[in-house]
């Protein structure tokens, strides 16, 4: 393209970008480079620093989000490899209701000394603003995983950065197509790419995508290093899944209207947290944790498992998990839902839904 030509919108991004240049003879994809070690001399050297398989990743995903994309071997990775960024002692500010594993994290490294975490609830504006002073990073993730809470973002990344902190945000829900964070002028955006970005529930992915060349070099270094490096076929599958990302991110963002329209009028349903986009909804179920269990067990379609993001529904009560915070309720079913008819979905739904007592 010509410096000229009009910027590309998403979906022709998911489609075109990460390439191989092109020439006669090339063939349309990137293909798997199977390396441990490469002939010196070049950029590549050893398999640990760099593949091309993962740079074909990194470019189309990197072109997504406007920024320069590392991969790495899972979401907890990429996040872990982030965290590490901060000094010892110093104090991160995070959602109460992060992702549990990264919540986890936090707290593993704050009971060995290295960081302070401070847990705020990530709606509370004027609370998360305050807690930036004296913060060395500030950790966002909108919409949260599974409360569904959204962070204002702008405000809490100006607080941030007049503190001098760092400001990341886990952008997994929302996916590059429905939210941009460096637009938003955060320095780190991460992804565990294992969910919608792969899309079919076959790869364990992470990625970490920034614009300051500097946090770029210092996270790659850290890659290196520590050698949390994403698999070559992972990287090809995630790649191959970001293909269609616009089209079943469209299609799955409708289905969830849909049913979430449906749920709000069902008697058995006492809450419905959905924050209008995405694909992602959360339940309450009026009678309690053991009604939440028996709707994961009663569907046909609806497949009882953890992780989201993928082309099929799946669903979970949260708290059977013994990690989950108290503070999310007991009867929360998360929903992560998929590409297929959303009236073979209800009809699933609503049949079991009524089948609780
Ligand atoms: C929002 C969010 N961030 C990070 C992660 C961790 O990613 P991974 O499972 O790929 O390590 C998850 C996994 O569920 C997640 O939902």
């Amino acid at each position: 393209m010509s410096k000229d030509s009009p910027a590309l919108k998403p979906a022709t991004i998911a489609v075109k970008a990460g390439r191989p240049d092109r020439q006669p003879d090339q063939p349309l994809n990137t293909p798997l480079v199977m390396a441990s070690t490469y002939v010196a001399g070049g950029d590549l050297e050893y398999g640990r620093y760099g593949n091309p398989t993962w740079t074909a990743f990194e470019e189309a995903l990197g072109a997504l989000e406007g920024g320069r994309c590392l991969s790495f071997a899972s979401g907890l990775a990429a996040v872990s490899t982030v965290l590490d960024l901060v000094g010892n002692d110093s104090i991160v500010v995070a959602p109460q209701h992060a992702y549990n594993g990264t919540v986890m994290q936090l707290a593993d490294l704050e009971s060995r000394g290295r960081l302070r975490a401070r847990l705020v609830d990530i709606t509370d504006t004027d609370a998360v603003v305050a807690a930036c002073e004296d913060a060395a990073l500030v950790w966002l993730e909108s919409p949260t995983n599974p409360a569904l809470e959204v962070a204002d973002i702008p405000t809490i990344r100006g607080a941030a950065h007049d503190a001098g902190a760092y400001v990341v945000v886990d952008n997994t829900f929302a996916t590059p197509l429905l939210q941009q964070p460096l637009d938003l002028g955060v320095d780190l955006v991460i992804h565990s790419a294992t969910k919608f970005l792969s899309g079919h529930s076959d790869v364990l992915l992470g990625a970490v995508v920034t614009r300051n060349d500097q946090l770029y070099d210092v996270l790659k270094g850290r890659r290196d290093l520590i050698g949390a490096i994403p698999g070559t076929l992972e990287a090809w599958l995630a790649l191959r899944g970001l293909r269609t990302l616009h089209l079943r991110v469209e299609r799955a963002q409708t289905n969830t209207q849909e049913l979430v329209r449906r749920l709000e009028a069902h008697p058995a349903v006492s809450e419905v947290r959905y924050p209008g986009l995405g694909a992602i909804v959360s339940i309450v179920l009026a009678q309690g944790a053991l009604a939440a269990d028996l709707l994961t067990h009663k569907t046909k379609l609806w497949v009882h498992a953890t992780s989201l993001g993928g082309v099929e529904s799946t669903f979970e009560r949260r708290r059977r998990w013994k990690t989950e915070p108290a503070t999310i309720p007991d009867a929360l079913v998360r929903m992560s839902v998929g590409i297929e008819d959303v009236d073979d979905l209800w009809a699933d739904l609503e049949t079991a839904l009524g089948d609780l007592s």
